[in-house]
């Protein structure tokens, strides 16, 4: 049982059973913006209780609201106070919109670059995620509203998400899947989403080692577990493994939802809901309903068992103040949430390459060449989805910033969003972002961008990806015929600079041929400026790469067996070599590795020092302009004992600092006894005693000082 307090544990005592399942089975909220919704008990001044999505702002039904970079531009800034910042402006804007609970941060380890949500997560290193979801949940819950860390755990693809059983072995969850999740359990989240997917045979919602033992018993999370929508398997399973609420909790054919008979555009009839691959069954609900006071009656699950799901809901509900009158208006599309928009898409921007053709002269004259220009790239689609009051696209950012001529030519056919929304035939679309800026042009034609890049100073070529929940990428490959755009734009400019907006790693076979290349993400509302801001140098692109960029087959999970799982087995053979780990230990050249990304001034390195807890190293600005640097600190183990093989080197930590042409600054990175430990399944965590390189440097594979701390 929670800690509960007087107020707590009286309503516990004086609800009646009736009552008591109001507060952990969903409903339909009357006003119609939740994403889910517990209706609360009147009688007792129990107010309603409503959660909304997602991780990039709030998503509440026909409503706008800031739209925030996605995840991987904000994990590529390495700055965890950022994050902070992040979750508390989206609070703000939920609890303007009379939202109690925010559906995020997700943080999901990136293990497969076709992931359809990498989007939405941080990273593949477990550190840097922590550290995100870490700074993300303290600054969603500064604001009173209850932070819901997603998806627990091991949900690392979205093909055939809601069956697929990831097979890991105790070291890997320990080592790798779990750490976020238990860094916002000691960040103090409110509320832990259980994920779709199996692990080792067991529905996560089911799943009674991961759930009451590990994340209450053994980490002491305090708040309430919920399902992902329609995410629960059984009343009793779940009950008794610790699931506290269920959601959405009605079905959509529920007399309360069910479309009006007369609504023959409703095609919910005639589709299998249950067959759409990634799409729960959404027929499947009210687990939590009559069916628990059954389960209860007959024994199979202890009537103290709802009194701890309901002192959980309860106790959340009073730490964020709804029992206590007004907790104050929030904030919704102010200034400072545009500014900050705005701030997360530029530091959030990787330079991968510069030859020196960045920044732009204010006098260049461009081409701006891409067949989305006219509009900002928000995020990818599903759950996570906003609609802004306001977005810059790159066509407008660039020619309020340039003092040259800008042409513009969208070269190649537009490429369409795609998102979970389409799949659903229950859900009518959300109200879809039109863009400020001026439709496309009706024939876009690659003839006509490549006389304009032949004809500009410098080409600038904006293309992009389009990922969705509930779809895995085919492939690496930008779609629709941009690479076939960019060549014919190299081959035709002086000199060209591509900028991806991708979900995640994409596959860059001209990159050898551009001048200068940039990977920013899904930037949100403030894309064009921000892109503006790191072409024209206003802003030093400030961000490393959270993932490794590398051909499609050079990825350590390529076997069917591996990702996307035959049978509804993903074996998770490699282990925790994901990502860099992978590389380094096959000793793989990626095409950008983990932590990569160049910057506009020019930062050189002093001898690193360390103690046991820390390491130091001064870091110089040799430029003439200010410049973002972020140091990264690796930690490279002695030899394991036999038959344990650890990963060459692993992040231990990150700090990113600020210097004026010609500053000298000392950094720290801080070093917790877990960046010296490995887990054991016998032993638990063990620090192996020997020499330990502490690698302090500009990426994963530029490593510019070593320090050794023994242990
Ligand atoms: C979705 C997502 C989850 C989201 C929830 C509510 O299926 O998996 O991230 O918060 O349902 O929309």
């Amino acid at each position: 049982m929670a800690e509960t307090s007087e107020r707590v544990e009286r309503l516990v005592d004086e609800l009646t059973r009736e009552e008591k399942l109001r507060l952990v089975r969903g409903t339909t909220d009357p006003a119609g913006t939740a994403t889910g919704y517990l209706p609360g008990v009147d009688r007792l001044d129990v107010p309603e209780f409503r959660l909304v999505d997602g991780p990039l702002g709030v998503r509440a039904e026909d409503e706008r609201a800031t739209a925030f970079p996605t995840a991987l531009a904000l994990a590529a800034t390495f700055d965890p106070d950022l994050a902070r910042e992040q979750g508390a402006a989206i609070a703000r804007e939920a609890k303007a919109h009379d939202q109690d609970a925010l559906l995020a941060p997700g943080t999901n380890i990136v293990r497969v670059p076709h992931c359809g949500r990498n989007f939405e997560y941080y990273s593949e290193d477990p550190r840097l995620a922590a550290d995100l979801t870490a700074g993300v949940v303290e600054g969603i819950q500064d604001e009173d509203v209850v932070a819901t860390v997603k998806h627990y755990v091991a949900n690392n693809q979205e093909q055939n998400r809601t069956e697929v059983s990831a097979e890991v072995d105790e070291r890997t969850l320990r080592e790798l899947y779990l750490p976020a999740f238990r860094a916002a359990v000691e960040a103090g989240v409110g509320s832990v989403m259980t994920a779709y997917n199996r692990v080792n045979g067991t529905h996560m919602s089911d799943h009674r080692r991961l759930v009451a033992d590990v994340l209450k018993d053994e980490w002491g999370f305090e708040g309430y577990v919920v399902s992902d929508w329609y995410g629960v398997e059984s009343t009793v399973g779940a009950a008794t493994a610790g699931l506290d609420v269920e959601m959405p909790g009605v079905s959509v054919t529920d007399s309360r939802d069910a479309p009006d008979e007369a609504d023959e555009s409703s095609s919910e009839t005639d589709v299998d809901l249950g067959s759409i691959d990634g799409v729960p069954d959404p027929t499947e609900a009210g687990f939590f309903g009559e069916p628990l006071a059954e389960a209860i009656d007959e024994g199979a699950v202890p009537a103290e068992r709802l009194d701890d799901m309901v002192a959980r809901v309860l106790g959340q509900m009073e730490r964020i103040g709804l029992f206590d009158g007004d907790r104050g208006d929030g904030a919704l599309d102010t200034p400072a949430h545009r500014d900050l928009a705005h701030r997360i898409a530029a530091r959030g921007t990787v330079l991968l390459e510069n030859d020196g053709v960045l920044p732009l002269d204010d006098a260049t004259d461009v081409a701006l060449v891409g067949p989305n220009v006219h509009e900002a790239t928000l995020g990818g689609g599903g759950s996570s989805e906003t609609t802004p009051f306001h977005s810059v696209s790159p066509r407008e950012g660039i020619t309020s910033r340039a003092e040259g001529e800008v042409a513009v030519a969208r070269g190649v056919p537009e490429i369409e969003d795609v998102s979970l929304f389409d799949l659903l035939p229950f859900v009518g679309d959300d109200a879809g972002e039109e863009s400020d800026d001026a439709g496309p042009d009706p024939d876009p034609s690659k003839d006509e961008a490549v006389a304009a890049a032949e004809a500009a100073d410098v080409a600038v070529v904006v293309v992009r990806d389009a990922t969705t929940e509930a779809r895995d990428g085919d492939d690496l490959r930008l779609p629709g015929r941009q690479d076939e755009l960019v060549e014919a734009v190299a081959d035709a400019a002086d000199r060209t600079v591509v900028v991806v907006n991708s979900g995640g790693p994409v596959e860059l076979p001209w990159r050898d041929d551009v001048a200068a290349l940039l990977a920013a993400w899904y930037p949100g509302q403030a894309h064009g400026a921000a892109l503006a801001d790191v072409l024209y140098g206003d802003r030093d692109p400030g961000g490393r790469l959270p993932v490794t960029f590398a051909p499609e087959d050079a990825y350590p999970a390529t076997d069917e067996s591996q990702y996307p799982g035959v049978d509804g087995v993903a074996d998770y053979s490699e282990g925790p070599f994901v990502g860099y780990r992978h590389f380094d230990a096959a000793d793989a050249e990626p095409t950008y590795p983990f932590g990569h990304g160049r910057s506009y001034a020019d930062f050189r390195y002093g001898a690193a020092e360390a103690d046991g807890d820390a390491v130091r190293v001064t870091v110089e600005n040799r430029a003439e302009r200010p410049g973002r640097e972020v140091v990264q600190a690796y930690v490279r183990p002695p030899a394991a004992p036999d038959g344990v093989e650890r990963p060459v080197r692993e992040l231990a930590g990150a700090a990113a600092v600020e210097l004026d042409g010609g500053e000298t600054s000392t950094v720290e990175v801080d070093l917790d006894d877990l960046a010296f430990a490995r887990y054991d399944p016998d032993d638990g965590w063990v620090t192996d005693s020997g020499a330990y390189a502490i690698e302090v440097g500009r990426s994963s594979r530029d490593v510019r000082t070593t320090v050794r701390v023994d242990r």
